[in-house]
């Protein structure tokens, strides 16, 4: 059955946020194809979560060359399901994808040098079968190739028109400042920087968040629910079907137990709040405006429909704030 989007897509169902100082906006949620998107995953699945998203006013879809597994295969799912249902709405997307880590053999297939940027590059969109990407972005920084060579791949990944943006991902605060007088110096600005930011990861409010804010740069949390931790999916132990309990991937069984006492404690709140823990855990992200947008992943269309919630209790009182912080320091 061929797919017409929702008409009332943009009627207040989401807010969109500035971008930096760009011109561009983002959902305040976004969805990535990390997992639940490979050749190990139910593609049509894939495809009603996609399709559901964009009924919904996400218009951001973040990938990179290694998702999967296996490696690639989420690029190539994506591929096969934009042809068949989002061709016709190309410009209303946003669509990322990275590179950086591990994705073929030899010295050319990994890290920061420009050799590995613009043929991995060219390979997703071969894989996504896309004239362009939205945003490029480097995945990681490399500390052996010169900063100035990964950036001018992205300056020329833009200028040949491959990518419309430039982002960077996990580079530490004072790396992304020199990055960013960089790519402000060849006139691409970095438009955006993908850190892993939740209630259980916060080295960016170490500085960070100060540096993409005096930067212009926005900011969009990856794994914003910890995997899946900060949800109610592990609170009475590990299910069959969840991240934690699959052979691939990086969230490992033992990970749950050490989480799962703040976890509980966390969702007594949420529940006073009238929300599910996982919305908390995502509205706690976003009472912060230098977050441009939170990039979740989720395993089915229930999932995606319970974060998309979250805007109905954005608010946190001073006192909610304190216990939070209370548990999350204890
Ligand atoms: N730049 C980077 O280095 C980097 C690294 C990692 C991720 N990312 C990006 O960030 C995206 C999100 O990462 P992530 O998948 O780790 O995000 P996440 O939102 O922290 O975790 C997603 C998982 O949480 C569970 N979940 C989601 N909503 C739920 C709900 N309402 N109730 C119960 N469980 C729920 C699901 O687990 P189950 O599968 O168990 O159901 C889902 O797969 C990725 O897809 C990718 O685009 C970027």
């Amino acid at each position: 059955m061929s797919y017409l989007p929702a008409n009332d897509r943009y009627d207040d169902k989401m807010n969109y946020r500035r971008c930096g100082r760009s011109g561009l906006k983002l959902p305040e949620i976004s969805l990535g194809l990390w997992h639940n998107f490979g050749g190990v995953d139910v593609l049509e699945n894939g495809r009603a979560m996609l399709r559901y998203a964009f009924d919904q006013g996400i218009t951001h879809f973040d990938l990179a060359n290694n998702y999967g597994p296996p490696p690639g295969s989420a690029e190539e799912n994506f591929g096969v399901i934009f042809k068949k249902d989002f061709l016709p709405f190309r410009d209303e997307l946003i669509i990322s994808t990275k590179a950086g880590y591990l994705m073929w053999p030899g010295p050319y297939g990994e890290w920061g040098s420009r050799k590995y940027l613009l043929s991995s590059l060219d390979q997703s969109l071969k894989r996504m079968g896309l004239d362009y990407v939205d945003i490029f972005y480097s995945h990681r920084p490399d500390p052996e190739t010169p900063l100035e060579e990964t950036m001018m791949a992205l300056d020329s990944a833009v200028r040949s028109g491959k990518a419309l943006y430039a982002g960077i991902s996990n580079y530490p605060a004072e790396l992304t400042k020199k990055a960013a007088a960089i790519l402000k110096q060849l006139g691409t600005p970095c438009l955006i920087h993908q850190p892993k930011y939740s209630m259980f990861e916060r080295w960016v409010e170490g500085g960070l968040l100060d540096v993409v804010e005096e930067e212009g740069i926005g900011l969009i949390a990856f794994s914003p629910l910890a995997q899946g931790l900060l949800t109610d999916r592990y609170l009475d132990g590990i299910p069959e079907d969840s991240r934690a309990a699959k052979s691939w991937g990086f969230l490992k069984k033992e990970q749950v137990g050490p989480a799962i006492a703040k976890v509980k404690q966390l969702n007594e709140i949420a529940k006073e709040r009238e929300q599910s823990m996982a919305q908390m855990a995502i509205a706690w992200l976003l009472k912060d405006q230098r977050v441009t947008s939170v990039l979740i992943g989720a395993s089915s269309v229930a999932q995606l429909k319970n974060n998309l919630d979250t805007r109905n209790n954005l608010y946190f009182s001073e006192g909610e704030l304190k216990r939070i912080e209370n548990i999350l320091k204890s």
